[in-house]
């Protein structure tokens, strides 16, 4: 793949495709990590004479103009990062759009409004593609959040704009997340988590080819349980799946994955934090949750990521935003940023939970790709990237 530091961007009209789909509480920014993480590029451009235009989506608003999904408070935001002005067009596409990028010169910021509030966007319409295209001399993808979307700023456009490229934080996570698929320092260790497997099956099953032990906690351990014959009380089970998590624990015995369950837990009455935790063993009493993996499951998991070179977390342990709940989240954080291990962390709510725990600092690459880190680690094909790669 090409990156943007191969190219000669000086006086080009840079398209900069990023993911600045940041968390807003009103039209306030609550996290800025994708904004930071989108400004090595940017900057990389303004320091080689581009003109540079900025466009992201922001939210789902569904092929429709939603002022509370408008991307002025993110244009603002990446002028104070930036330390410089930044213009902001009001649609994305339009006469008006081409006249302000035609005026710019080496050097300006251009921010462009909300992709998404056009229904061609999403749907990777060609007359769309041509309109972004038309502002551009060079297409720069850095967006790697959502590199798995064949849209028309992530896709389509590629295919018309003469020079493309990728971004540096499309490098940085490439880089990192192949050191998991295909070239890790073993021990691989990974550690999953989440509600359910359904939403997993497709990583489990590649990353089953690929790692040494594979860690399992959060609610879809129950359904590993069940199928072992174990009680998981009122746990949340996914009794469609049993067959599915019976198949998977087979295949990681014939492939000598050690698949680790928890052996204990923290059950509790009620999901809110309402009714008081207990401790329980591997049988979850009746009448009771699993709400976290317990003590000597934190400890077991510690000691394997301890003993690995190469480490994955995706998802939680328990229902960490729960104080009562955390302790199983909070210790895989601490045992990742302990280890001198390269340690990849992916997935919005392992990553809340890192940041809770202050250790994010502690990890060697922390991935801003929801969705696409897991395609990714499934092996599969990003249309975000393959276009690139023609
Ligand atoms: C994300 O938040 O994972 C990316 O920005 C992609 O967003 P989407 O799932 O709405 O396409």
């Amino acid at each position: 793949m090409r990156y943007i530091d191969e190219l000669d961007v000086g006086g080009a009209r840079t398209f900069i495709r990023a993911d600045l789909n940041v968390p807003l509480d009103g039209s306030t920014i609550t996290d800025t990590t994708r904004i930071e993480a989108s400004l090595p590029t940017i900057r990389w451009a303004l320091d080689h004479g581009a003109i540079v235009i900025v466009a992201s989506h922001l939210g789902r608003p569904k092929g429709t103009v939603d002022p509370a999904l408008s991307l002025r408070p993110i244009a603002d935001s990446l002028s104070e990062f930036l330390q410089r002005q930044v213009m902001f067009a009001p649609d994305c596409i339009g006469d008006a759009t081409e006249r302000l990028v035609r005026g710019c010169a080496t050097g300006d910021v251009v921010v462009l409004e909300n992709l998404r509030f056009h229904p061609e966007e999403a749907k990777n319409d060609a007359g769309f593609a041509r309109q972004l295209a038309a502002l551009a001399d060079v297409y720069v993808n850095d967006a790697f959040g959502a590199a798995h979307r064949a849209h028309a700023s992530t896709e389509g456009m590629a295919h018309i704009v003469p020079q493309t490229a990728a971004g540096l934080l499309i490098r940085k996570e490439v880089e990192a997340l192949s050191k998991i698929t295909e070239s890790p320092e073993r021990p691989l260790v990974a550690i999953l988590g989440g509600a359910k497997v359904s939403d997993k099956i497709n990583v489990i099953e590649n990353l089953l080819t690929k790692v040494d032990a594979l860690l399992i906690g959060g609610a879809m351990a129950y359904t590993f349980l069940r199928a072992q014959g174990h009680a998981t009380g009122k746990s949340l089970v996914e009794e469609d799946r049993l067959d599915l998590a019976r198949t998977l624990l087979e295949r990681a015995q014939q492939s000598g994955v050690a698949l680790h369950l928890p052996s204990d837990h923290v059950v509790s009455t009620a999901l809110d934090g309402s009714a008081p935790a207990e401790q329980a063993g591997i049988e979850i009493p009746d009448g009771t949750m699993g709400v976290d993996i317990g003590p000597a499951t934190s400890e077991r998991y510690g000691a394997e990521i301890a003993k690995a070179r190469t480490v994955l977390w995706n998802g939680p342990m328990g229902i960490f935003e729960v104080e009562a709940f955390s302790a199983g989240t909070m210790a895989v954080a601490d045992a990742m940023a302990k280890s001198p291990a390269m340690t990849v962390v992916g997935g919005g709510d392992s990553i809340a939970a890192l940041s809770r725990s202050g250790k994010s600092s502690q990890i060697s690459h922390i991935s801003t790709g929801g969705g696409a880190a897991l395609e990714f680690l499934e092996g599969r094909t990003l249309p975000g990237l393959a276009v690139l790669n023609r």
